[in-house]
């Protein structure tokens, strides 16, 4: 699956269009073709404040448009630089919850000239969906959007 959806991200990475259509376009290739993907979106470093800010995202609205560094997943990656993958949302303390259907998350850094700049985050309604082909995949995915920022 990931395989056939990789050159799909990179034609949407050619095409044609805005960066912020692009990463549109990728939220929703992704949420409509990997089926634990439930809610696909791109938060990005806000200006020079230590928040998050959401960018791109398919899925269900989401209140959190401003995630404070340090709070929730988000804002633990955008300090740590690591992945972050949580096969339990209830096991989490520091956890921002958007969705009582959400299960599990997965957030990877999004790195431009080796500086953390933002990040995707995955949620899945699915327990326990993630392994290591999504870290691989989506660190491909980050790749290829740090090319139009
Ligand atoms: N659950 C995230 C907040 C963002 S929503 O998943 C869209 C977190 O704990 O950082």
């Amino acid at each position: 699956m990931f395989e056939a959806l990789r050159p799909l991200v990179s034609s949407i990475i050619d095409s044609n269009k805005t960066p912020d259509a692009k990463m549109q376009d990728i939220c929703e290739l992704l949420k409509a073709n990997v089926p634990h993907y439930d809610w696909v979106g791109f938060y990005f470093k806000n200006g020079d404040k230590r928040e998050l800010k959401l960018g791109s995202y398919a899925g269900a609205h989401t209140d959190h448009t401003i995630i404070p560094y340090g709070k929730g997943i988000c804002g633990q990656v955008a300090e740590s630089n690591q992945n972050f993958v949580v096969p339990d949302v209830q096991a989490q303390d520091n956890y921002i919850a958007c969705s009582i259907t959400v299960k599990a998350e997965i957030v990877v850094p999004l790195f431009v000239n080796g500086e953390n700049i933002g990040q995707i985050d995955i949620d899945s309604n699915t327990p326990d969906p993630f392994t290591k082909a999504d870290e691989t995949f989506l660190e491909f995915v980050n790749f290829e959007v740090a090319k139009i920022l």
